[in-house]
């Protein structure tokens, strides 16, 4: 680890400590999904989805992406008593274990996650009532499926919140072929083009911590 990291390090665990406290659902979901990919969001990226979610006063959430619920439950957590949130997963294994985590956490009635390949998913919402956010953060080759999707099944106000778009910063070498970087620029073109026929409002965040380097892209539907 470079000094720069450790320091990134220090601070991200100054601030969880004061301003994320641990409860044992958590605790619990991290030890469960301690077999699975370590690739969810930071405690603190977490905690930026539930003030994002409280802020947009969310009752609906469409998750691409679940693992082992971690981002799931933080996002659960944001919503309405009335509010729910549907995931897609497309490994049984990482279903499996999130709902466990779900359960335990006492939001088996908010949450539903759909195993399989997202894109096949994605059909069956349209015609539901619209997401107030959508969270995109499964694999990154399908980005620009995702977000198309992502505006079908959002209305005015709401928020769409792409993960890992920095990725240590390998998004600026523009031509690279490699697929996660082709997903995810094919997207950001598409976001640009929402930008400039005045559906999206957005913006890219870079950010560094418990996670490294990466970042996060936010459109707002206007
Ligand atoms: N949102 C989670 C992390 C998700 S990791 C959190 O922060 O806690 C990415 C997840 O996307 C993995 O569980 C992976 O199995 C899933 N995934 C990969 N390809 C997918 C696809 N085509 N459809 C649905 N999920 C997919
Ligand atoms: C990867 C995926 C993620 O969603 C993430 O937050 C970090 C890494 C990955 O596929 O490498
Ligand atoms: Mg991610």
């Amino acid at each position: 680890m470079s000094s720069a990291e450790r320091l990134w390090y220090r601070v991200d665990a100054y601030f969880t400590d004061r301003l994320r406290p641990p409860d044992r659902a958590l605790t619990e979901a991290i030890k469960d999904g301690a077999a699975l990919p370590q690739i969810q969001v930071s405690e603190l990226q977490a905690g930026l989805l539930s003030v994002l979610a409280r802020s947009v006063r969310a009752r609906r959430v469409l998750e691409i992406g679940t693992l082992f619920g971690y981002s799931t439950i933080h996002l659960a957590r944001a919503l309405g008593d009335d509010g729910d949130l549907v995931s897609l997963e497309f490994s049984e294994e990482h279903a499996r274990v999130a709902q466990t985590n779900i359960e335990r956490a006492g939001l088996a009635d908010k949450v539903q996650i759909r195993v399989g390949p997202a894109l096949d998913s994605l059909p069956d919402l349209a015609g539901g009532e619209p997401f107030d956010l959508v969270f995109i953060d499964a694999d990154k080759e399908n980005n620009p499926g995702y977000l198309e999707w992502a505006l079908k099944l959002t209305r005015p106000g709401s928020l769409i919140i792409v993960d890992n778009v920095v990725r240590s910063g390998d998004i600026a070498d523009t031509t690279s072929d490699r697929g996660d970087l082709v997903g995810t620029r094919t997207m950001v073109d598409a976001v640009a083009e929402g930008i400039q026929d005045g559906r999206l409002d957005a913006t890219a965040m870079q950010t560094v911590g418990a996670k490294g380097y990466d970042g996060l892209l936010l459109a707002y539907v206007r």
